[in-house]
């Protein structure tokens, strides 16, 4: 069965696809769940089922206290970010309806609204000073009576830049406006925290910063979103079952169905580690990586940096676009094939953030890393760098 996939010159700068290696001890508890637990949860009471139960509860509990949240009822558990933006966006907009969103949006959330506007709900992006901050003066002015939403990446996923969500979510209290935050990119990379901003609903994926598997995430729910929000699928929830109408009362509104339980043992496992490691501990140990990177770029010619420089708002990401060079495909291929340095070009399924930037439709190379990431890493993907582009 076993494949290497990865040797040991391997340098994998590719965590904003997703986090690699998973934290310690997350294989090993979804091991535990399928061969051991294997029990349904909310149906049963013997003993693998309350263990399973129990992991649930721990898990939102858990989420609660990363980000700052207090009720663990709104905390809920999805089949990962694309499903939760989904769940949010279709949930709340209906005909008439506008939205708001950031220029540097994922399709996560682009694809979606591009999807209503057939269904007559319209949007408009915010766009960005010269300086990659969020204008916004400008969404302001965008806003309209029939405003309902507005939704903004946490930090960009080619660029690492972090927006203004508290600032923004003053704005949108000030109106009335609901806002989301995609947190894709930011969850176990910097602080969020909820208690101290006014964010509608947070949507957190497991298998990114936070270390956990695929297949599983989290959207936590303000009581006010959570009431204007329509559950996008219904289904058994192992509650009120002498009924065939979904319950409103939280989290069983929006949890239907079987959940993914090797995944909440997985993304429970990886809090596990991260509280355990600690947040600030990782965050420092990013940006150090960061710093070294940005300033190992700087002494190679032919490449211009995508996005702001600026540490205090910057993620472990960072595009670049080889000006010297005729294709960054070609860049990103030989840093594979040549020296083991693995990364993602292209458009980073985020067209717009790519017009935005000015890198489009040629994409950039992204190197995005995280605290397990090394420094030897670092100057192995520079001194590849410099050796292709010398
Ligand atoms: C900013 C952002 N939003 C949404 C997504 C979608 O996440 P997933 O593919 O895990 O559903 C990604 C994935 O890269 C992302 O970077």
């Amino acid at each position: 069965m076993s494949q290497e996939f990865f040797s040991d010159h391997t340098v994998y700068l590719d965590q904003a696809a997703t986090s690699r290696p998973k934290a310690a001890g997350v294989g090993e508890a979804m091991r535990f769940y399928i061969e051991e637990v294997c029990a349904n949860v909310n149906r049963s009471t013997y003993t693998p089922a309350t263990d399973a139960a129990i992991h649930v509860l721990e898990t939102r509990e858990k989420l609660c206290a990363l980000f700052g949240f207090s009720d663990p009822t709104h905390v809920i558990l999805t089949p990962g970010q694309t499903v939760s933006l989904n769940m949010v966006i279709k949930g709340l907009l209906r005909p008439g309806d506008h939205a708001l969103v950031s220029s540097v949006e994922h399709n996560g959330v682009m694809r979606p609204l591009t999807q209503l506007l057939d269904h007559g709900v319209s949007f408009d992006r915010i766009p960005m000073h010269d300086d990659d901050t969020l204008d916004l003066d400008a969404a302001r002015k965008l806003i309209r009576p029939n405003t309902k939403l507005m939704i903004l990446t946490h930090a960009s996923n080619v660029s690492g830049t972090v927006l203004p969500i508290a600032d923004a979510g003053e704005l949108c209290r000030e109106h009335g406006i609901f806002l989301a935050v995609d947190a894709a990119q930011s969850a176990g990379h910097i602080p969020i925290d909820l208690s101290s901003m006014h964010v509608d609903a947070l949507c957190v994926p497991s298998h990114k910063g936070l270390r956990g598997p695929a297949g599983i995430g989290a959207m936590l729910l303000s009581p006010a979103l959570a009431k204007a929000l329509d559950p996008l699928i219904t289904g058994g929830t192992g509650s009120d079952s002498h009924t065939e109408v979904q319950p409103d009362y939280m989290p069983d509104r929006f949890e239907s169905g079987t959940p993914n339980l090797p995944g909440v043992y997985g993304l429970h496992a990886a809090l596990c580690e991260l509280e355990r490691e600690g947040l600030a501990w990782r965050q420092s140990q990013e940006e150090a990586l960061l710093k070294r990177f940005l300033r190992g770029l700087d002494t190679i010619v032919g490449i211009r940096i995508i996005g702001t420089r600026d540490l205090a708002r910057k993620i472990g990401v960072v595009s670049i676009d080889c000006t010297t060079v005729k294709d960054n495909a070609e860049v990103a291929d030989r840093l594979a094939t040549e020296f083991g340095i693995l990364t993602r070009c292209g458009l980073h399924c985020a067209p717009n953030t790519h017009k935005t930037y000015g890198t489009f439709p040629q994409g950039t190379v992204r190197f995005s890393f995280n605290s397990s990431n090394t420094e030897k890493e670092i100057d192995l993907a520079l001194e590849a760098l410099k050796r292709i582009l010398h």
